[in-house]
């Protein structure tokens, strides 16, 4: 069990593009092991993704894991556990829809992002098998929010009306409830 320290926005590596992961290094100890700490780090913070980047390991891999039931998100579908290695994300559908994004590198923020809500993403996984999968809905922003990551962008970017981001006590108090 490694937790690793999860770098905060401000630190240059947050804005820097990641390199592709070398497929042939797919199934060697220093993949496995950037996978289980990534996983032992996203457990810790409680979040439900995690890219590579935000341990300051510059490399072109993502996880995904959402719970079923409600989170600190809400109740917004599950995603099981999902590694990503070199994703490319194709939007099928460009109408949007926003949800209140945090970040564990931008801690005790919440903002409004719109995002496309039918995306496919043709990646490779955990074995290096090359798969290709659609998300819908919110999983479809998480998964953009975590790919971001990836190129040196942060959800922060995206926050079309800066009225729109908020501390997290703020955000239950005011805006919350005011949701759908
Ligand atoms: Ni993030």
């Amino acid at each position: 069990m490694t937790i690793r320290t999860i770098i905060r926005m401000g630190h240059p590596s947050l804005r820097t593009p990641a390199t592709p992961f070398p497929e042939k290094d797919i199934n060697t100890p220093r993949f496995r092991d950037l996978i289980r700490d990534m996983r032992d780090t996203l457990h810790d913070a409680g979040g439900i993704g995690l890219a590579a980047p935000q341990i300051n390991d510059m490399v072109q891999v993502a996880i995904i894991e959402i719970d079923e039931g409600p989170s600190r998100y809400g109740d917004l579908g599950a995603v099981e556990f999902s590694v990503f290695v070199n994703p490319r994300v194709t939007v099928l559908n460009p109408e949007t829809k926003g949800y209140w994004e945090g970040c564990l590198s931008v801690p005790g923020l919440r903002g409004f992002v719109n995002r496309p809500q039918s995306i496919q993403v043709d990646y490779l996984d955990a074995d290096g098998c090359a798969q290709q999968r659609c998300f819908n809905g919110f999983a479809a922003t998480v998964v953009q929010h975590e790919f971001d990551h990836l190129i040196g962008k942060l959800y922060i970017d995206h926050i079309a009306d800066p009225a729109l981001l908020s501390f997290e006590a703020e955000f239950e108090q005011f805006h919350l409830s005011a949701e759908d």
